[in-house]
């Protein structure tokens, strides 16, 4: 006897003239001179739009501001084409540390700390947050204004730890930023399972966003489990960043682009995915994901690939 499943309804939805596309543009280094992001990073976001990517991945953090600057100037007309994704909570820069310092005098001394220059920690986890509610209001409207626009379609919380989740404190600025129209849906960056887990018990959340690669399962679970609660996910890095992607290089027997669609595709093929965020620094990196995605691949030789892939990283990482 077979059960009838209830369909899930989903806590999100676009006008369909905007259904995400399977891959999205993640703006991590857009304008950020410093690290190649520049005028390659540009034109390569330009060529994105172009080729009908519509979902794009930013933050306040990014490029200090520089990549929702740069998004919001070259969009221009085409704001009303994008799904605009940004998020809040780390402290970065001075404005940020005094307007968290502000929303959080007890935390001051730390989060002032983090505008010294040149006193921003390298490892990601290390960076300062802030999860007030003031301070996430201040911080969206400072996103807004670099994105000239009026709204984004999706805000989320920056890699906060599941403590920071279960406090609460960003509870009032999810209601009223939902409520004013300011953001359409609401969701957490979350980088690991803990605070996955809690995002997931919080139903003002529409959407995850969760670092998803091939030769991790660490998050099938909670991918499972979004997909049965409603709520959307945004896988990002599936490349790790560029350590998998470099993994396709050191099999020199196997045909490099099939190792490459292999890896990705093990990631924006999953149903429960709505969308998967690619940093692609190049033009041409960006049209060899899109043709990753069209390429033929037999189920035979996607599981004798994977099975290498993960063998190869495996010996690398023991
Ligand atoms: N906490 C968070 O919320 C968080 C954290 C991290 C990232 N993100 C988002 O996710 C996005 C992606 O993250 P990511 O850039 O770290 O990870 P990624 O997408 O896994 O890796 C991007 C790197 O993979 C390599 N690559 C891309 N396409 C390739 C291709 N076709 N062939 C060979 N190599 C290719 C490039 O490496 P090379 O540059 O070495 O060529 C590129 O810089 C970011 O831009 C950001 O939007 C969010």
């Amino acid at each position: 006897m077979s059960t009838l499943q209830t369909p899930t309804t989903p806590r999100f939805s676009f006008p369909q003239t905007k259904t995400p596309s399977r891959l999205a543009f993640g703006a991590a280094k857009l304008g950020a001179f410093w690290q190649r992001g520049d005028r390659e990073q540009r034109r390569a976001f330009e060529e994105a739009l172009r080729l009908g990517l519509n979902l794009i991945d930013t933050a306040d953090v990014y490029a200090r501001g520089l990549s929702e600057r740069l998004i919001g100037q070259i969009l221009g007309s085409k704001r009303n084409e994008v799904i605009l994704c940004t998020k809040a909570g780390q402290i970065k820069t001075p404005w940020a540390a005094l307007s968290a310092a502000r929303s959080e005098p007890k935390q001051a001394a730390r989060h002032l700390r983090a505008a010294v220059p040149g006193r921003t920690p390298k490892d990601p986890s290390l960076v300062p947050r802030c999860f007030d509610s003031r301070y996430l209001i201040g911080a969206l409207e400072g996103s807004l204004r670099r994105l000239r626009t009026d709204h984004v379609e999706i805000f989320l919380l920056h890699s906060p730890n599941a403590q920071d989740i279960a406090h609460g404190a960003w509870r009032n600025a999810a209601q009223s930023l939902l409520a004013a129209g300011k953001i359409l849906h609401f969701g957490i960056s979350c980088d690991d399972q803990a605070a996955a887990q809690e995002a997931l018990a919080h139903e003002t959340v529409a959407f995850l966003e969760l670092p998803v690669n091939a030769l991790s399962p660490q998050f099938d679970d909670v991918i499972r489990t979004a997909g049965e609660r409603g709520v959307g996910v945004l896988a990002r890095s599936p490349f790790d960043g560029g350590r998998v992607s470099r993994l396709a290089r050191s099999l020199p027997s196997e045909n490099p682009e099939d190792v490459l669609a292999v890896l990705l595709r093990s990631v924006t093929d999953r149903p429960e995915i709505i969308s998967t965020i690619v940093g692609m620094r190049t033009t041409e990196q960006l049209e060899r994901n899109l043709a990753l995605q069209a390429r033929p691949l037999d189920e035979a030789t996607r599981l004798r690939l994977l099975n290498t892939v993960q063998k190869l990283a495996e010996s690398k990482l023991s």
